[in-house]
């Protein structure tokens, strides 16, 4: 069977590495990103890189990881522009709504383009790691065809039906990672106040019933204060709204989560926007009274 080619939109935290670990793996992959110095170390790894988003139109099967669906409209409607060649498939990776995911599959529906809907579970440390996962929606035939890409990209798949579910799961999974990193900022907090270290507070947990992959990995910001980038309070704002606007059309309260949306707000407001959406805690300790120091200890993060 030929070779299926692969064209890669969007090398950003996310899209960089998923390219990467694609390339790696012997994928025949050609990657465009607007900046394109950011995508030019993928040739290490065998990808080529295109000037034009236009170029990837050839290939077989085009991954999109942008990030909001307004971005994900421009460069899908680039691609297609010139409108000499079309590729089977598009593989939708970033988190977008239902109502975006829907306009998207009536677009490449029209054009005869098959469309996965495929959102991830994971930051760029967990790619590296290989331990990113996916969730599926959309013709099953479809989803048996990226699955060769999707194996070499992450560890497992979920496929959970037609049409845009797989948002719906991404959106209720980001409102949690949310709500769940507000609630440790503030047991974690609540604990140092009382007496014990963030590191040994954070250890109990992580090895308790309730620790989680999303626990460790996160410890080390929490007990060195190591806010470097991975994923960014507007983009976490952005999932909480998408959340909420579910809400509301589906008539579910959640008031967790609506809470939460305000105080990834304050934080945005305060002008935190260019460190890791982690710097929660740090909210947490000045609503608190708490001046936080780095504990300087050497802590897993569960991945390596
Ligand atoms: N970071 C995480 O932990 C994480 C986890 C799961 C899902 N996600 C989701 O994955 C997506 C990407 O997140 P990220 O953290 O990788 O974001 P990022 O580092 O900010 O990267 C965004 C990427 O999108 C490109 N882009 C944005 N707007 C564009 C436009 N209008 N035209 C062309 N390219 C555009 C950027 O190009 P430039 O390089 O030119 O700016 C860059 O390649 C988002 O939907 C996010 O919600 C993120």
């Amino acid at each position: 069977m030929k070779k299926q080619t692969v064209g890669w939109i969007g090398a950003g935290r996310m899209g960089y590495e998923m390219a990467g670990r694609l390339a790696r793996g012997g994928a025949d992959v050609l990657v465009w990103n607007r900046t394109k110095e950011k995508a030019a170390p993928l040739t290490k790894y065998g990808a080529k890189v295109a000037d034009d988003v236009s170029e990837l139109a050839a290939r077989d099967i085009v991954f999109c990881m942008v990030s909001t669906w307004k971005d994900v409209k421009e460069v899908i409607s680039a691609l297609l522009a010139k409108g000499k060649s079309k590729p089977k498939m598009v593989v939708e990776c970033s988190s977008i709504s239902l109502e975006g995911s829907a306009e998207l599959r009536e677009l490449l529906k029209r054009k005869n383009i098959q469309y996965l809907a495929a959102p991830v579970s994971g930051n760029a440390k967990v790619i590296k790691a290989g331990k990113l996962t996916f969730v599926c929606s959309g013709p099953k035939e479809a989803f048996d065809l990226a699955m060769p890409f999707l194996n070499l990209i992450g560890t497992s798949s979920s496929y959970v039906g037609e049409g845009e579910l797989s948002r719906i799961v991404k959106i209720c999974h980001n409102v949690f990672l949310g709500v769940v990193t507000q609630s440790l900022a503030e047991i974690t907090l609540l604990a140092q106040k009382a007496g014990v270290p963030r590191h040994a507070f954070l250890e109990f947990m992580n090895q308790s019933v309730m620790g989680s992959t999303f626990t460790r990995y996160k410890t080390p910001a929490f007990v060195n204060l190591d806010f470097k980038v991975t994923f960014t309070p507007h983009l976490l704002r952005k999932d909480m709204d998408l959340g909420l606007d579910a809400a509301r059309k589906f008539e579910v309260p959640m008031p967790l989560a609506s809470a939460t949306r305000d105080l990834i707000q304050a934080m945005i407001g305060r002008g935190w926007t260019e460190e890791d959406f982690a710097t929660l805690l740090l909210q947490q300790a000045q609503a608190s009274g708490v001046t936080l120091k780095s504990e300087n200890r050497e802590v897993g993060d569960g991945l390596s």
